[in-house]
Order: C-alpha cells, then structure tokens, then sequence
C-alpha cells in the first residue's frame, strides 16, 4: 500500500482585461506578426487596479474547490506558487486562507519563478506522502504585468496575469504506475545562471524593479534543461514516451513547447497549448493549462501527464501524474 497525492479538483480565474497583441503595438516598436511569430502569444489578460495575486490565487482556489466538492473546512494547507505577492509579507497562501475562511492548518508561499508549481506540487506530494496533510490546496498565482518594464519591448510583450489551483488528496494506491496520483517528480536548480533570467530590485535593494531577460540563453537553457528533467521523471516512474497521454508544459514560448515534443516523440496533438490566449503566467502557466485542459474535455481521469517547467534562477522540474 502506497500513499498517494490525487488530483480531486481543478479550477483558474484569469482577470477580465484581455490585452492582444495589437494594443501593445500601440505604444511600443512592436507588432502582432512578430510576437505571434516569435512566442505564439495573441493575448493575455492583465489584472485590474487594485486587484493583487491573492484575489486571482482566492478565485482559482475556490473554483478548485467546488470542482472538488470540497469546503476550506476539509482543507489542511494552502501552497501558493508565486513570485509576485501582494506584499513582502505576510505570504499569499495565508491572505488566500483568510480569503476562503480556513481557520485551521497551515499555509506558505514557494518561490521558483516559473519553475513554481512545479516545486509547489512535488512539496505538497511530500507532506502528503509522510502524513503532514490529508487535503492541500495547490494553487500558481501571478501578476507579472506589475514587474514589466513598459519600455522594453524584448519582455514586456511575453507575460500575462491568472491564477490556476488544484486539489490534492492522500489515497492509498497499488505502488505501480497504474495508480492514480502523483507517480515522481524531479526538481533543479543552478543558481551560476541567475543573471539571465532576474528581477533588479528587491527588499535588501529597496526598489521594486523590473524583469530583465537574456531571451536567447534562456531559450537554449529551456528546451535542453526541460527535455533531460521530463526524461528522468518518466525513468523514475518506469514510464515511456509513448504511454504519455498528454505534456502540460509551461506555457512561456510556443517553440520552446513544439522544441520539447520534438525531442519527446510526443505529437503536438498530446501538447496542452494555452500561451496563445494567456501569454507567459509564470507559475500560474501550469495549473491554467491543466485547468483548460480539463475544461475542453482533453484532459479525463486516469490520463498519464507530465508537467514541466524552467524560470529564474534557473530552476527546473518535472512532475509525472496519472489524473
Ligand atoms: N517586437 C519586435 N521586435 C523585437 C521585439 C518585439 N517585441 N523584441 C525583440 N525584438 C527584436 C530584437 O531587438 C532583435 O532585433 P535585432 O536583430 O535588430 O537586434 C530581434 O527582434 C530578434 O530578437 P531575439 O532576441 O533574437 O529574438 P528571439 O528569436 O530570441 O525571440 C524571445 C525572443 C521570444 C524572448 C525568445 O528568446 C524566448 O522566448 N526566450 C525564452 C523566454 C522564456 O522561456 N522564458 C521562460 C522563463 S520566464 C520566467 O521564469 C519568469
């Protein structure tokens, strides 16, 4: 008998302002046809005034939960994968459980830029595995667009604001591939490749700042990095390409995607692609493409997924479930 972390419900919130392609155009030496070329991005939605990562993290959460048929009450921890808190504290997880009115267990913020629900869910698996919670809200949620430079226009035309959460609830399994659950997961980082990928301003620094990007090193770091992590997630998991139903990866280039599938074997037809209508959401990308995923009815229960994703730091991770 084995302990496993099983998805019992998924939801998302994206904000209401959908920005494409053509409205940044406007402002900047840009252009639909370039991005759309480059990225595969058509549009994003941005947050409005006033509204923080722990309103959009509060919707996703309580959609995750009636999809659940679950109250805040059944509910043992909160992990919210963000790199964009409302405030430097407390965390988003404990403003999101004051939100949805859990009273009880615990709650905490990770922080791996886009790599983060990644690292999110393979933590919750842990506590769930070593008997620390029963029921944990996993939830990615970002507001990337207040970290932009407005100017800088190799940036600021790939990222978006939503927020995406799933469920995750101890069943005990069979300890083969055949349950369902999380089955493995592979967590990086390398910390000498920081500067291509940062934000220039901090606490310590006293500034907010902005995201600064080396698009190409990160480009060739990301398809190589995030090939090798899914391949060995699916080794620990005694799994082959082709027994994969469906890669959800982070949603950040339409090429960096088609590049991992390419070297998968996996058709694109198995790839859950949203970064055409949410743009880069960081870590909320994965749990928004799973989300939809379930939504258009690709996704079903006992599918084989593999979730990968790579953001600053670098760190980069894998996780393998069957839904
Ligand atoms: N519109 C028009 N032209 C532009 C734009 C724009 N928005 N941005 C850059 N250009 C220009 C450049 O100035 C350059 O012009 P030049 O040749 O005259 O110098 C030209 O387009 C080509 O620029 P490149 O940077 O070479 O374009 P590239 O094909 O590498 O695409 C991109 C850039 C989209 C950023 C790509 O490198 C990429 O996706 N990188 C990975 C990003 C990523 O995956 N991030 C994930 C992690 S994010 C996180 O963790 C927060």
């Amino acid at each position: 008998m084995t302990m496993r972390a099983v998805v019992k419900g998924i939801g998302h919130y994206l904000p209401e302002r959908v920005v494409p392609n053509s409205e940044l155009s406007r402002s900047l030496d840009t252009s639909d046809a370039w991005i759309r070329a480059r990225s595969g991005i058509e549009r994003r939605h941005f947050a409005a005034k006033g509204q923080g990562t722990s309103d959009l993290a509060t919707r996703a959460a309580l959609a995750a939960l009636a999809d659940a048929g679950l109250a805040a009450r059944d509910i043992n921890a909160i992990i919210v994968a963000t790199s964009t808190p409302d405030l430097t504290f407390p965390s988003v997880a404990t403003m999101v459980q004051d939100k949805i009115a859990m009273t009880t267990g615990f709650a905490f913020d990770v922080q791996a830029v886009c790599a983060g629900f990644v690292f999110a869910l393979s933590t919750a698996n842990a506590m769930i595995i070593a008997g620390q919670a029963k029921r944990i809200l996993v939830i990615g949620a970002e507001t990337f667009s207040q970290l932009m430079d407005w100017t800088d226009r190799s940036t600021c035309v790939l990222f978006g604001d939503g927020a995406g959460a799933l469920v995750l609830e101890a069943q005990r399994g069979d300890g083969t591939k055949a349950d369902r659950g999380i089955l493995a997961a592979d967590l990086n980082s390398d910390g000498r490749h920081r500067n291509i990928l940062f934000v220039d301003g901090g606490v310590s620094t006293k500034t907010v700042g902005h995201l600064r990007m080396e698009g190409k090193e990160v480009f060739r770091h990301a398809v190589e990095k995030l090939a090798k992590t899914a391949q060995r997630v699916l080794e620990r998991a005694d799994i082959s390409d082709h027994e994969i139903d469906w890669i959800v990866p982070h949603q950040a280039n339409i090429r960096i995607i088609q590049g991992i599938a390419r070297k998968m074997s996996v058709p694109l037809d198995r790839v859950i692609i949203t970064v055409q209508d949410h743009g880069n959401t960081s870590a909320a990308s994965i749990p928004l493409a799973l989300s939809i995923g379930q939504k258009d009815g690709k996704i079903k229960k006992n599918d084989l997924i593999v979730t990968e994703a790579i953001g600053g730091g670098l760190a980069w991770g894998s996780v393998v479930l069957r839904w």
